[in-house]
C-alpha cells in the first residue's frame, strides 16, 4: 500500500472549534490561541467567520482577531465567508484566502445558512466572482457528505453534484465534510469514487468529526485513497450550532500523533499545538477532549 509522503492538515480550531463553546473565549485568548498555532508550524488556519452574528455570536470579534494576531510568512489565515457582506468584512480585515460552505442537504442547508442549496450557490457564485476578482482564493466546504441529522443518509451522487457545483463556481479545492462525525471508513472509498467522478482528487480534502470514535480510522482510509489535505481542530474542540449532537472536530494532536508515527510528514510539531490546546483550555476553563492530550498527562 502506498501512502502519501506528506499531508497537509488544515487547523479548524479557532474557527469550527470555537463557535461551538457556550461560553465567552476572551478576543485576547483567540489571538493567543491562533499565534500558538502558528509558532507550532501550521501553514493553514482558518482563523474565524465572518457570519452574521445573530446566528454565531462566538464569532463576532473575528475583525478583532484578525488584527490581534501576528502573521507569519507563508502561513495561510482563512475565515468562513457566507455573503457579499461578510465578504466586505473579511477584506476590510485583509482576509486573503476565505471559505464558502454548501451543504448536500436540504434541511441542513436551510438550518445553517438559512438557503436552500439552490440558493446557496446563487450566493456564493456573487462570492466567488468578487473574491476571486479581489485576488482571493477561495475553499468549499461541503457539508453532511456522509449523514444528514435532518434527513439520515445522503447519496454519494447528491454529493459529487454539489462538489461539482462547488468546483464550477472557481474554488480551487472541496472539503468534503462529516459535519456530524457518522461516517465510517467503508463509506470514505464509496463517497470519494461518486466526488473524483466530477471533482480531481487533488482538489479534494476530508474534514472529519470525531463523534462517534471514527475520525482516524477514516483518515486512514482517505490516506489509501490518496487525499493529502485533512481538517482538524487542535485539543478536538468542536462542532456546528445548527448540527444537533455534533462535537468535537478531530483532534489535530490525534492526526499528528498517527500521522508522525506512520512516518508521514506534515511540517507541524506536536508539541507545539498541544502546548496551544493547554493555554486555551486554560483560558476557557475546561479539559479538551483529545485523546492524546490526555494520555500525555500520564508518564509512559
Ligand atoms: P439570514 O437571517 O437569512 O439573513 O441569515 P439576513 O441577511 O436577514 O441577516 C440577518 C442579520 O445578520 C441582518 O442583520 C444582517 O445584516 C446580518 P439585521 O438587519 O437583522 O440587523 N448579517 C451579517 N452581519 C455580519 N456579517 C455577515 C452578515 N450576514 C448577515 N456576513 C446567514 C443568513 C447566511 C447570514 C446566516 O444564516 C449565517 O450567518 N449563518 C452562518 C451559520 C454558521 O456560521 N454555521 C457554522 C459554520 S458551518 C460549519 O460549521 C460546517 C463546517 O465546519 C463543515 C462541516 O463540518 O460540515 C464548515
Ligand atoms: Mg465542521
Amino acid at each position: 500500500m502506498v501512502l502519501p509522503a506528506r499531508v497537509t492538515v488544515v487547523e479548524v480550531g479557532p474557527r469550527d472549534g470555537l463557535q461551538h463553546e457556550s461560553g465567552v473565549v476572551s478576543t485576547a485568548a483567540k489571538i493567543a490561541f491562533v499565534d500558538a498555532l502558528s509558532a507550532a508550524g501550521h501553514a493553514v488556519i482558518e482563523v474565524s467567520a465572518f457570519v452574521s452574528p445573530k446566528w454565531v455570536p462566538q464569532m463576532a470579534d473575528a475583525a478583532e482577531v484578525f488584527a490581534g494576531i501576528t502573521r507569519r510568512d507563508g502561513v495561510r489565515y482563512t475565515a468562513l465567508v457566507p455573503n457579499l457582506a461578510g465578504l466586505a468584512r473579511a477584506a476590510a480585515a485583509e482576509v486573503t484566502e476565505i471559505a464558502i460552505f454548501a451543504a448536500s442537504s436540504q434541511t441542513f442547508s436551510r438550518r445553517n445558512i438559512n438557503q436552500s442549496i439552490d440558493e446557496s450557490l446563487a450566493t456564493y457564485r456573487a462570492v466567488c466572482d468578487a473574491a476571486l476578482a479581489q485576488g482571493r482564493r477561495v475553499r468549499g466546504y461541503l457539508s453532511t457528505c456522509f449523514g444528514c441529522p435532518f434527513e439520515g443518509p445522503v447519496p454519494p451522487a447528491r454529493v459529487a453534484e454539489v462538489a461539482a457545483r462547488l468546483l464550477d463556481l472557481g474554488v480551487f479545492e472541496v472539503a468534503i465534510s462529516d459535519t456530524i462525525g457518522v461516517a465510517h471508513p467503508g463509506q470514505i472509498p464509496e463517497v470519494l469514487d461518486a466526488v473524483t467522478a466530477r471533482v480531481p482528487l487533488a482538489q479534494v480534502a476530508l474534514h472529519l468529526h470525531d463523534t462517534r470514535g471514527t475520525a482516524l480510522a477514516n483518515v486512514l482510509a482517505g490516506l489509501q485513497y490518496g487525499v493529502t489535505t485533512f481538517d482538524s481542530a487542535a485539543g478536538g474542540l468542536g462542532g456546528c450550532p445548527y448540527a444537533p449532537g455534533a462535537s468535537g472536530n478531530l483532534a489535530t494532536e490525534d492526526l499528528l500523533y498517527m500521522l508522525h508515527g506512520m512516518g508521514i510528514a506534515t511540517g507541524v510539531s506536536l508539541d507545539g499545538v498541544a502546548a496551544a490546546s493547554r493555554a486555551l483550555a486554560g483560558a476557557i476553563g475546561h479539559p479538551l477532549p483529545s485523546r492524546y492530550l490526555q494520555a500525555a498527562v500520564r508518564p509512559v
